[in-house]
């Protein structure tokens, strides 16, 4: 996805940690922590880079593991030039350590060794490339930096954030000494205004389709982190707009949910609003031959 603005960027942002949600089991923190190195970094090329074309970012869920790994790139000036270092290599070198920013006055220096520090405490995975210079960590967890012969026009970070890690936040955030809990992560944009005792979702958020098994997969798998991350809130589903589902995906979500939790829990925790009589003859159906079969 490209961002060029400070609102594309912050589109960007949540349709990233969306994507996570949806994708991997996620804690509280484990959100926290991907939404604050993605900002940062994504903020870094608004800040820094200068770049024509503005920034892009992916992100992907490593598959059979619990890693969110997302990448972003710029065309920009690079970081030797933004921190004024002549060596390219030594740029990137110092660019991941506490307290380096080009502006002392404006700026901490914390956002490149967060994020930096994040990949170390998760699968190791980090990759910072600018101009010649490049600095990776390896599989054993050592960092290496060398000149490369291509340069890459811009810069380009890799980062991997383990969740299944409990003390990644513990690990990672700790700057001038001291423990840091990021705070305002997506999950608060979006629930901000929401009643205390209740989480409201729109049905459109938490998927891509409503049309079959794969995105019913990640719709479950999105409400299942709302209720790890929010244990004592109701979660309203909102589907308004929302017409009709297939029944694969009325199975994927709502049947299997009801058998993992149990009717009484399911029942306590979820509510679904504005149904149409379509989805909800759907949601029934699907609920029904689900408890007749089991998982
Ligand atoms: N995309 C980029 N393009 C060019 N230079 C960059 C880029 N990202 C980082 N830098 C350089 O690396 C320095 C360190 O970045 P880092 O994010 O750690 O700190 P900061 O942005 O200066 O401060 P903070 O993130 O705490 O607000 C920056 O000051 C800048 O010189
Ligand atoms: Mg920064």
């Amino acid at each position: 996805m490209r961002f060029r603005d400070h609102d594309e960027r912050e589109f960007a942002v949540d349709k990233v940690v969306n994507s996570a949600l949806r994708t991997a089991n996620l804690t509280r923190h484990n959100v926290a922590a991907l939404d604050w190195a993605v900002n940062e970094i994504t903020d870094n090329v608004l800040t820094h880079a200068k770049s024509k074309v503005g920034g892009f970012i992916i992100c992907n869920k490593i598959s059979r593991q619990n890693i969110i790994e997302f990448a972003v790139a710029d065309c920009g000036l690079g970081i030797a030039t933004t921190l004024g270092v002549d060596d390219e290599r030594q740029a990137v070198e110092l660019a991941v350590q506490e307290g380096v920013t080009r502006d002392k006055s404006t700026n901490q220096g914390n956002g490149l060794y967060g994020t930096y520090r994040l990949g170390l405490a998760s699968s190791g995975v980090f990759v910072l490339k600018s101009k010649h210079g490049i600095l990776y960590v390896n599989v054993d967890g050592e960092t290496h930096v060398r000149r490369n012969t291509v340069p890459f026009r811009g810069t380009y970070l890799v980062c991997q954030v383990d969740c299944s890690n409990p003390d990644l936040i513990d690990r990672a955030f700790v700057f001038g000494g001291k423990a840091h809990s990021p705070a305002f992560d997506y999950l608060e944009r979006k629930h901000e205004g929401d009643i205390e005792h209740q989480i409201v979702v729109k049905a459109q958020d938490i998927c891509k389709t409503f049309g079959s098994r794969k995105s019913g997969e990640e719709a479950r798998q999105y409400i299942v982190n709302l209720m790890n991350c929010y244990p004592d809130r109701e979660l309203i589903l909102d589907f308004s707009e929302i017409n009709v589902i297939s029944s694969s995906f009325a199975d994927e979500v709502f049947g299997k949910l009801f058998i993992e939790l149990g009717p009484m829990h399911f029942m306590r925790a979820i509510k679904l609003r504005n149904t149409g009589s379509a989805v909800e003859g759907l949601v029934d159906r699907a609920i029904r031959l689900r408890s007749q079969t089991g998982i």
